[in-house]
């Protein structure tokens, strides 16, 4: 067999596998690009079960992209809450405002699309193949997954080069095939529910026998996936103050990690005695012992120890003075779900709050 005509075999098996295996999920209903596009930049946070929740839940409350472009920032947030990195919610507020202005509502071309706030590559190539039939493929984890193991490429998915060498692959194993967007969407969900990260269905796999990872029992080892970050550890001192049925809060402004997202008074020090020093000279009133907690967040590139000081402030008066000397907001708990929070902060307060 020739290389091209694998190719084509490798492209037709999929395909005849993704017309029988195919998942039912909402956004493929029809290829409406406001839709496609809202859950491809969901599905870049999460697994696919979550995703869904997440994407039923922006479209019964946005149901179309200038709803979404009319929403205020914070509400935006607060339904993105959950899924981290901010700003991907902040990009699709932005891009709806835009498209919601544009005559003719999403472009159709890959290089206008990709102009976007918070449309790469990847998005772009998606939106442009599912929708307007474009040439362009998608290279996601389960591309790099499938197609690593399938063919036993070592090349590590973390280099910056790897994006165009499976580029390069899946657009030469799929140029054949009519309707680019079906490929591509067979592909992910092929890593998604057959070639698996763990576990992966190889017994009932229509690629067993040509699949160089199964044959050469290197399933656990491709893709191959070095990590090659220095982590930054940065430690967060909060001090939660609570009285009765209110909460003092604050918005991230600075251009850091969680920018526009609310938080508790913050120290970030390796200790919390400065913060301690600082309050019991500024605050004028007697704080109670707090209670103590700790956690951490886990981010790309950095790890943050967070550790929560709580106190359960006695009087309305002293909650004004601490609000008034901290520069907080004060917050009604029955409100907290309509701000946005990083994910540490709101699993606290939904245990401790
Ligand atoms: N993962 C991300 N986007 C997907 C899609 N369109 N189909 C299947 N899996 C996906």
């Amino acid at each position: 067999m020739n290389k091209n005509s694998g190719h084509s075999s490798f492209s037709k098996s999929l395909l005849s596998w993704f017309e029988k295996e195919k998942r039912t999920l909402p956004f493929r209903k029809n290829k409406d690009p406001y839709k496609v596009w809202l859950s491809e930049v969901i599905l870049q946070q999460t697994q696919m079960e979550t995703g869904i929740i997440y994407f039923e839940k922006f479209i019964e409350r946005f149901r179309s992209v200038h709803d979404l472009a009319n929403a205020e920032q914070e509400e935006v947030y607060s339904l993105w809450q959950g899924l981290g990195y901010y700003n991907r919610a902040k990009n699709l507020h932005k891009t709806a405002k835009i498209v919601s202005k544009t005559k003719g509502g999403f472009p159709k071309k890959y290089e206008s699309l990709i102009k976007l706030p918070g449309i790469g590559r990847y998005t772009a190539s998606a939106i442009s193949s599912i929708c307007f039939n474009e040439k362009k493929y998608v290279v996601d984890a389960n591309v790099y997954r499938v197609l690593s193991r399938l063919f036993g490429i070592k090349t590590n998915i973390k280099k910056p080069k790897a994006y165009n060498d499976f580029y390069e692959l899946t657009s030469s194993l799929g140029k054949n095939v009519k309707k680019t967007g079906d490929y591509n969407e067979a592909l992910m969900d092929f890593g998604g529910s057959v070639c698996l990260p763990k576990n992966p269905k190889c017994e009932n796999c229509i690629f067993k026998k040509r699949c160089f990872a199964y044959k050469n029992n290197l399933i656990k080892t491709l893709p191959v996936k070095n990590q090659n970050k220095k982590v930054k550890n940065r430690v967060f001192n909060y001090f939660v103050f609570e009285n009765k049925n209110v909460l003092l809060v604050k918005k991230r402004s600075k251009k850091d990690i969680w920018e526009n997202l609310f938080e508790f008074y913050l120290s970030e020090n390796k200790s919390s005695k400065k913060a301690i020093e600082y309050l019991k000279k500024n605050v004028k009133i007697t704080l109670p012992e707090p209670n103590k907690k700790s956690s951490f967040a886990l981010l790309s590139h950095q790890k943050i120890h967070v550790l929560f000081y709580h106190y359960l402030i006695q009087t309305k008066e002293d909650i004004v003075s601490l609000k008034k000397t901290l520069g907080m907001k004060v917050l009604k708990k029955t409100d907290i779900k309509n701000l946005g929070f990083p994910k540490v902060i709101d699993n606290y307060l939904k245990s401790h709050c």
